[in-house]
Formats: structure tokens, sequence, C-alpha cells
């Protein structure tokens, strides 16, 4: 904790409660980390102004010099990756090995844009006329604001952050309510590294409030948002009278299926990443299984033994893989989704109920028998519950996973070429793992289509969504 005390040096963070702050509380105990000064709206007004000056400060410096400060807070990060994934673990609940893996996860979207920083090329296009030259510049779209969810309280905000940076943009953040901590740390080492605390502002307070403010503000040129896709058309319809640009990860139903012919204990392993990472918290986490009928039987037992392996506990203890849900209202949503399935024919092999560990931890689930007129084909569960449905045939399959409003990932399983071809093609859905449960790095196009959202996070793409093209035409005649 004096690791973590020393870091969150800032004005907004204190240890004891004062007037106007939230108070931000571990998942796993209850017990309190640290209170959070609270903005109003005409706070994150002057907040978007004092950004805007900022910002054609830091645009005017080369892009390598962009670059270098990028690289001295990716440093930053490395050298502080314990303390911020204990931070993590306390105020997010998932497990330190996890927390670990995501502070990899989130410095490796700087470093990536630190590189990428340099590579915003335009281009020179065959003019029409000999009298004439045409070029295309990209150039950084100004002051954007970013809203993260407390899943992942530093990777979702990197993911963004370092892209607008990098671009020559200033940026906003509005973490999640429940995780400001990691946010406030980020931009803490992002300061030593060099970034303008005015482009790099964390406002935390009423998320209505602040996402309001955000869409009003014709400074704002551009809103990154990930969480449900309910907000998400709200920021969308909002954000209509200034047309931003507009970033938007949602929600999802992830199919994962598995054919006959794969190899079942990688299937089984890559079911287990999928699903249970961060307790099933995550936009990507499998929502339903579909098993081919030959196999289901054998697949559903290698999974319900891995399921009830995983352990439960406090992040901070040693051996922990599955921490806390984050609330009592995701804890509720899961029993609910299991209760519907059951009294519809569901078959629990491993978990189903509350962990005698109290609080928000929930027994890792898996169903069998799940059929599509559960609550649970449709819905995106959050929480750690596996429904396997069974199939026959290959294009029925296809039907039934594309069968959805959501289209962010998909899996599939099969040792058959062709196959891995032509249902990865089939699927609609923006990313699709094929033989893997894990497919989120630096360099990978993440994003959605369909409800799932607009745009793409990290990969060369990443950083055009913080550029505006402009094309400029020179008669030399
Ligand atoms: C998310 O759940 O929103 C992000 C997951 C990931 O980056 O893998």
């Amino acid at each position: 904790m004096q690791a973590i005390q020393a870091l969150l040096q800032h004005p907004d963070i204190r240890f004891e409660p004062f007037s106007g702050s939230l108070t931000v509380d571990n998942p796993a105990t209850g017990d309190t980390v640290a209170y959070v000064r609270t903005v109003s709206a005409e706070g994150v007004h002057q907040a978007i102004a004092r950004a805007q000056t900022a910002q054609k400060r830091w645009a005017s410096k080369t892009a390598l010099e962009r670059a270098d400060i990028l690289w001295q807070w990716y440093h930053a990060v490395c050298g502080h990756k314990e303390t911020l994934a204990r931070l993590m673990t306390m105020e997010q609940g998932k497990s330190l090995n996890e927390s670990r893996g995501e502070i990899d996860y989130a410095a490796s979207f700087i470093r990536w844009f630190a590189e990428q920083s340099r590579r915003s090329d335009g281009d020179v296009l065959t003019p029409l006329k000999h009298t004439q030259r045409m070029l295309v510049v990209k150039q950084a779209i100004g002051v954007t604001a970013a809203i993260t969810p407390w899943n992942f309280p530093s990777a979702m905000i990197t993911r963004k952050a370092a892209p607008a940076l990098a671009a020559g943009c200033a940026m906003l953040v509005k973490p999640a309510s429940k995780t400001p901590l990691s946010a406030y740390a980020l931009a803490i080492l992002a300061y030593g590294a060099g970034v303008p605390q005015d482009a790099f502002a964390v406002v935390c307070g009423h998320a209505g409030h602040i996402a309001d403010a955000f869409a009003e503000n014709p400074v704002v040129r551009k809103i990154s948002f990930t969480g449900s896709t309910e907000v998400g058309r709200e920021i969308f319809r909002n954000s209509a009278q200034h047309i931003k640009k507009l970033s938007l990860e949602l929600g999802g139903n992830a199919p994962f299926i598995v054919f006959d012919d794969a190899d079942l204990d990688k299937a089984a392993e890559g079911l287990i990443a999928s699903k249970f990472r961060n307790s099933g918290q995550t936009c990507v986490c499998t929502n339903r299984v579909y098993v081919q009928a030959g196999i289901y039987q054998e697949f559903a037992q290698k999974v319900a033994e891995k399921a009830g392996s995983l352990k439960l506990g406090n992040g901070l203890e040693t051996g922990v893989q599955q921490g806390p849900l984050i609330d009592r209202k995701a804890l509720s949503k899961v029993e609910e989704h299991i209760a519907d399935a059951l009294a519809k024919g569901a078959v629990c092999l491993s978990g189903g109920k509350r962990s005698s560990l109290g609080g928000t931890f929930f027994e890792p689930t898996v169903l069998t028998e799940a059929n599509d007129d559960m609550a649970i084909a449709r819905e995106e569960t959050f929480g750690p519950v596996a429904p396997l449905f069974r199939f026959d045939t290959e294009a029925e399959v296809i039907a039934r996973a594309n069968h959805t409003e959501f289209g962010l990932a998909a899996y599939l399983f099969t040792r058959d070429t062709a196959r891995q071809w032509r249902v990865g093609e089939a699927l609609e859905y923006g990313m699709v793992g094929i033989n893997t449960g894990l497919i989120s790095n630096e360099a990978a196009p993440f994003g959605g289509i369909k409800a799932s959202g607009l745009g793409r996070e990290g990969s060369r793409y990443g950083i055009e969504e913080y550029l505006e093209m402009k094309y400029l035409c020179i008669d030399i005649a």
C-alpha cells in the first residue's frame, strides 16, 4: 500500500473521506482503497478549454518528439508494473496475474503507438492535369475524449490515449467510477514522462454529466467509448449535433464453435481462456458455446473439470485465478441467466451458485443442454457462465452464431483448413479467433460490427481514428 500511496500523489486523490469525492472500494473485501475528487459539468468544460490550448502546443512538436515522450511513458509503466498491478487488483478484483498481464497489455499500446507516431504518412496522388499536384496529409483531429470501463482499468485507457497523443491530439479521460485509481496512476506516469497535464487530463464524476459535456462541447472533436451498447447509442445520438468522430467498442455475444474434428484439449483450454478471463467480464468473452453433437459429452466433461478446478479468491492471494464480480448487479445478472437456463432445460455440470467466500464471488459455471430460447443465448452475461449448445451441421451453426444484433468476437475450433476459411469468413464479427481463445494484442485491429460498435483500436489502423485526412490541390501553372 505504501508504494501505491507514493505513486498516487495527485490533488484529486486522498486516503481519507473529503467532500465531493467518490469512494473506491475493493470488490474482494469491501474495504475502501481511496477517495477521488469529482468534477461538475462546468469543471469538464474548463478542462476542455485547457486541453484546447495544450493540444496546439502538443501538435506542434514533431512526431519524433512525441514518440520519445511516449517511450518514456512506456518505460515508466513497465518500471511500476508491480505497483500498478496491485492497485488494479485492489480496485477491480481481478487476480494479480491477470493484472500483471493487463499492465503488459496496457504498456504494449504505448510502445506500439510510440512507433506508429512516425508513420502517419500522407500520399501523393496522380494529378489530372500537368499543372496540378494533388496530395493527402494527415493532421491531428484536435481535442478528444475517452470514456473507459472498469473491466480493463489500464489497457482501455492506453489503447485510446496512446494513439491520440501519438497523433498530436489532446485527450480527456473519464474512467469508470469503480476504477479511477489506475487511470490517475497512468496519468501521473505520463506527466513524469513529459506529457503536458492539460493534454491528458483525468476527469471523474457523474458519468452522464461528463458524457453530455463531451458531446455538447464543440471543441471535443472525437469521443472514444468502451462500454454497453445502450450507452453507446446515447453517445452516438448526443454527438450528432456536432457530427463528432466516434469510436464505439460496445457489447458482444461471442459464439465459440467446436467442430467434431477439433483438437478437444486445445479447444477446452481455449474456452477456459476466452470464457473465464477476468471472471467472464470482457466484451470478447465467449457467451455461447456451440459443440458438434458427436463430441458434445466428451467436450463438456473436459470443460467442466477445468472450470471446476479454477481457484477463486482475493486476487492478491497466491494462486488465485478468479476474482469476484465487480458488484451485486453483475452477480444478479449471472444468477438470472442461470435460473432462466435451468428452468428451460439446462443441466448444471459445474458451479452454478455463489461461492462460499461470500461477497460477489461466483463459482465458474458450465451448463449443458442450452437452447436458443434461453436469455443467455441472446444477452451478454458478462460473468463466469459457459452454456453449451449442441449443433449438427456447419450451415446450421453459422446461422445460429450470426443470429444476434452483436458482432464483436467469435471463435472456432477445427483442424480443417478449408473450413477455417469458410466459417471464418461467414461469421459476421469484427474479430474471429481460429483455434485460439485469446485474440487481443496491440498489433490487432480490435473492434466490432453491427451493434458492437464502430472503428478499430490498436494495430496500424488505430491511429487513423485520431487523424483527419486533408487533400491539398496545388496549381503550379
Ligand atoms: C474489453 O472487454 O472491452 C476489452 C477486451 C480486450 O481488449 O481483450
